[in-house]
């Protein structure tokens, strides 16, 4: 039997120090190969993954010896928590650690789109100085829409407020006198009221059975046409076809995404379209939240193979009161 096996690019000092104290297998390719996949999580106690394993029932039931599934992120959307609740098996996520990178980025795909960087970058290093073709619009005084205020949009909020944004959340699972929202002086309010009013919609939702698919068409007609949509969240979320319809109608002054409803996505249209800014889902990739987020997962598994409670466990209250962190 082996201890832990890391079927993708996780890697720095904690994962170093995980494998002095474990046996541990790291294969950052396995994850393409589910056979394979299938083959080796047959004798570990833990896996560690990012977002691209697909923890499946099929896999969970293949995993003998499995106790502890640790996800070195936060979107639980490649695991199938359900199932390993069921089978005994502990899921651990890491949810705070990469919060500040993606509301950073957030804010960085606002100042982005509202200020054409991108576009005026290659235009200039093209060789021209066309200081007109890029005025561009002030996040002062605008309305930013907060689409799921969990911490991520939270923390999006607070530093926008910093430019002197006024906010406005959606989230079904709140209520207007949510400590964090007045904080913000945030103003809770419907998902159709928040598209109506925003200057820029910042989307912060999870992959759930609720929220696959959930913006389309519909809601980018409620938008403004000088809007911009952010999605930083996940893709899935997001109908893409009705959002590149939207863009190239301009239905919305532009998008941009970090997250596609499949990744890597195959080149299409959206590439094409100038007021459309992609990233390769890197929200969460800065140095300080990649040493967190490791740290926090290897600590965790280890934890966990030595009999401990986990300090972020996802299902602890199913599988085993032992394994529920001791919150003070
Ligand atoms: C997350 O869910 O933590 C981020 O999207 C990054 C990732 O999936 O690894």
């Amino acid at each position: 039997m082996r201890d832990i096996l890391i079927p993708e690019s996780i890697r720095g000092v904690a994962v170093d120090a995980l494998s002095s104290r474990f046996d541990v297998v790291r294969l950052p390719e396995l994850w393409k190969d589910p056979t394979a996949l299938i083959a080796h999580i047959q004798s570990v106690r833990a896996i560690i993954v990012r977002n691209q394993t697909p923890v499946t029932s099929t896999l969970l039931a293949a995993a003998q010896e499995l106790k502890v599934v640790g996800r070195a992120g936060v979107g639980l959307d490649n695991i199938d928590v359900d199932y390993a609740s069921k089978a005994g098996i502990l899921v651990t996520s890491t949810p705070d650690q990469n919060a500040i990178s993606v509301a950073e980025i957030s804010i960085g795909m606002m100042l982005a789109l509202a200020r054409s960087i991108l576009n005026a970058n290659y235009d200039t290093k093209d060789g021209r100085w066309s200081r007109q073709k890029f005025v561009g619009i002030e996040l002062y005084g605008k309305t930013l829409g907060i689409v799921g205020a969990g911490k991520i949009g939270y923390l999006t909020a607070k530093r926008a407020q910093a430019f002197g944004m006024k906010i406005l959340a959606y989230d079904p699972f709140l209520s207007q006198d949510n400590i964090y929202l007045s904080e913000l002086n945030a103003e809770l309010v419907e998902l159709d009221e928040l598209l109506t009013r925003a200057d820029i919609v910042s989307c912060h939702l999870p992959a759930t059975s609720r929220t696959i698919g959930l913006l389309g068409a519909d809601h980018f007609k409620k938008m403004k046409p000088t809007a911009y949509f952010i999605n930083t969240a996940r893709g899935e979320v997001v109908r893409e076809a009705e959002l590149l319809q939207a863009l190239k109608a301009k239905t919305i002054a532009g998008a941009a995404l970090d997250v596609r409803a499949t990744e890597p996505p195959e080149a299409g249209e959206l590439e094409l379209l100038p007021n459309v800014v992609l990233t390769p889902h890197i929200a969460a990739f800065t140095h300080e939240a990649q040493e967190r987020v490791t740290k926090a997962v290897c600590e965790d598994v280890a934890r966990v193979l030595e009999g401990k409670p986990a300090q972020n466990a996802v299902n602890g209250h199913l599988v085993s009161l032992k394994y529920c962190a001791q919150k003070k």
